[in-house]
């Protein structure tokens, strides 16, 4: 039996995903043979309900000084940011002399618009890559960790913040407790600490079981955050469903009786047992359709290799290694994906070791079928890629169940 992260409490197995590598360390051929590996599998605390990773990878082979994700790779996630970080300037920060922090500020997609408003902040993320895109903006970054020693450091410099935020960042860290230490240090007596992340509901009740990967430790409800955010000393005062690969949750924290929680907080809660994402019997009808949709991209791909047709993949998110590895496919079935980070380009994705090529290449292939892997883009790639369609092209889409469009 394995114990929850957050409480301590038994975590029970739902689903095994196989043996799978760190999602986002994109190997150069010649490096394929040092690849870390772990037993990708999640459980439940009977006791939180946290819904979490049962293993982990180090951190050191998560995030290194070649990260190569870069948050400002599509349109969509750069009007998010722009938006969030103008929500903050009109709210939070709308105030004499303000100071946000980011956890994990990746390529400074929301703290560019922060610094253009010549607002005090500071960008905390440990990979130096992504850090110095980030600078390269005008924004403050430095290149740490963020935990208590740090936050210590930060307010000594800066003084308290009036607002914490992380997106895509905070599930991925092991020691919740130890972040939220860093949070109580820094933080304003009034400040809130806001994240987004993907949440729990997306991932079973949309079968978006691709978000399951090595960097995302947790998967959280409000119900479980709710459990933490009590046990460390902070409330839960606020949440918000957004859109963002494919559906993720706002949760704002704030010091006790400090905010009056939302109405949202309560409807979600009702919503989160309505839909029973506390309940093993939930987790194995999901194990279930997880499978299925295995056996049938599987199967696909196999039929449109026998009738001597073509497919590639399109877009090499974090998601292709959980899906090629869990579902064994390999250049057998998939010669190439094509993605449009340069950081990616002419590496493999992990574990399965599909090529990762530029999307021209996609465009001179022209191949009969093309697997949607970055499927929380589909608006955005189907227009971007249109001629395919109108030769003839057909997507594949694989969530919640495998079709061909
Ligand atoms: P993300 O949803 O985790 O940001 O990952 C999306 C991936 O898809 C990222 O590696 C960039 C890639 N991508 C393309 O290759 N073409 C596109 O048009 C878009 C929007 C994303
Ligand atoms: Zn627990």
């Amino acid at each position: 039996m394995y114990s929850c992260r957050v409480c301590n409490g038994p975590v029970r197995e739902v689903i095994d995903l196989g043996r799978q590598p760190s999602a986002n360390r994109f190997v150069l051929p010649d490096e394929v043979e040092g690849e870390l590996f772990l037993r990708l599998a999640v459980g439940m605390c009977d006791d939180c309900t946290m819904v979490q990773l049962l293993e982990d990878m180090p951190q050191e082979v998560r995030y290194h000084d070649t990260y190569r994700y870069h948050a400002s790779g599509s349109a969509s996630h750069r009007k998010h940011f722009e938006q969030v970080a103008r929500r903050f300037l009109e709210g939070e920060l709308a105030k004499d002399d303000p100071f946000i922090v980011e956890i994990g500020c990746n390529d400074g997609v929301m703290l560019e618009t922060i610094a253009q408003a010549g607002v005090r902040h500071l960008g905390v993320d440990p990979a130096k890559d992504v850090a110095a895109l980030a600078a390269a903006k005008g924004v403050r970054v430095r290149t740490t960790f963020f935990d208590e020693p740090a936050a210590v450091e930060i307010r000594a410099e800066h003084g308290p913040a009036d607002v914490i935020f992380g997106a895509n960042t905070i599930c991925h860290v092991s020691d919740q407790e130890a972040l939220l230490r860093g949070v109580d240090a820094l933080l304003s007596d009034d400040g809130i600490y806001a994240f987004e992340e993907p949440y729990l509901d997306t991932v079973v009740g949309r079968m978006a079981f691709d978000q399951v990967y090595d960097e995302h430790i947790y998967y959280f409800t409000a119900r479980s955050v709710r459990a933490m955010a009590e046990r460390f000393g902070f409330e839960l005062v606020d949440v918000e469903e957004l859109a963002l690969h494919g559906g993720e949750v706002r949760y704002v924290l704030a010091r006790p009786g400090r905010r009056q929680p939302t109405r949202a907080v309560a409807e979600m809660l009702a919503r989160e047992s309505a839909l029973g994402l506390a309940e093993p019997a939930r987790f194995e009808r999901w194990a279930a359709d997880v499978a299925r949709v295995r056996t049938d991209l599987v199967e696909l791909l196999g039929d449109i290799r026998a009738q001597g047709k073509t497919v590639v993949g399109y877009g090499s998110p974090a998601k292709t290694s959980t899906v090629t590895n869990y579902c064994g496919i390999g250049t057998e079935l998939l010669p190439f994906v094509v993605d449009s980070t340069p950081a990616k380009q002419g590496r493999l994705v992990p574990g399965s070791h599909i090529p990762v090529r530029s999307p021209e290449a996609f465009t001179e292939a022209q191949p009969d079928y093309a697997v949607l892997f970055a499927w929380n883009h589909t608006e955005e790639i189907m227009a971007k890629e249109k001629e395919f369609r109108d030769r003839g092209g057909r997507w594949i889409l694989y969530v919640p169940e495998v079709r061909v469009l």
